[in-house]
């Protein structure tokens, strides 16, 4: 029998509300494309960081540096053969999503803790596709090991104590939201994704008209 608590309310809007944006970076995402190696790893990851980073020191005010991500990700491009210079001088991403407040800040925290789920499958898939070891290169997608169990239930249980009115779930919702579109962006800029429709809810009028959009393709 399953003994998972039944979600709360904020956790069901988060979900319904980024489900469309979580499939289509998936899709954009080049951990599963034929001939993805270890030099698009590490240019990948030398992304991820530009983002983290940045992200990170905004939501210093709202979450413990226990779950900051970006130490992690210097540890691995370290071993992936960058040096500590070439990372200080990776691009660091300016559109980040607003974090202003707690609703929000439980919004962005969402997608960076909800990416930790996903990093377990990515773990073990990067470790036989890519010959990467814990200590070489999949710091990041295993960041929490052992914990990451607890990580999350901890982090649901934060979220089912949060704020419930509407105003404050729209906020956070939006926030996540924000930070999907956001992270696509950039990583489409950085030039590290696949071609394909994005999440973006601001361009859906370039959706529309994007033959293949229309067609489902
Ligand atoms: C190819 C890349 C990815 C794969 C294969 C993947 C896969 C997964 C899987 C298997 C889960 C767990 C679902 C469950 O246990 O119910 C998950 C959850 C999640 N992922 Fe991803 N993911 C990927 C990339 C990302 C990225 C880049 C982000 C955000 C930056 C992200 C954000 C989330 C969130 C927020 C959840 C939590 C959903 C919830 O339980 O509410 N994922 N992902």
């Amino acid at each position: 029998m399953s003994t998972r608590p039944t979600p709360s309310p904020l956790l069901l809007a988060l979900r319904a509300g980024t489900r469309a944006c979580h499939t289509a970076l998936e899709e954009r995402l080049p951990f599963f494309r034929e001939g993805f190696d270890v030099a698009g790893y590490r240019r990948l990851l030398s992304a991820y960081y530009g983002f983290h980073a940045p992200l990170e020191l905004t939501l210093a005010g709202y979450q413990g540096v226990e779950r900051a991500k970006a130490p992690a990700l210097v540890r691995d491009l370290l071993a992936l053969g960058l040096s500590a210079a070439d990372i200080d001088a990776l691009p660091l991403c300016q559109a980040l999503p607003a974090v202003e407040d707690e609703a929000r800040a439980l919004g962005v925290m969402y997608v960076l803790e909800g990416s930790t789920l996903g990093g377990q499958v990515l773990k073990r898939a990067m470790a036989e596709r890519l010959g990467l070891a814990p200590d070489r290169g999949l710091g990041f997608l295993d960041v929490y090991g052992a914990a990451s169990g607890s990580y999350w239930r901890a982090f649901l249980e934060r979220l089912a104590d949060a704020a419930c009115t509407q105003a404050a779930q729209a906020a956070t919702v939006q926030a996540a939201i924000d930070t999907f579109v956001c992270f696509e962006r950039w990583l489409a800029q950085r030039g590290v994704l696949d071609q394909a429709n994005t999440c973006t809810t601001p361009h859906a009028g370039t959706r529309a008209t994007n033959p293949a959009a229309v067609l489902g393709q």
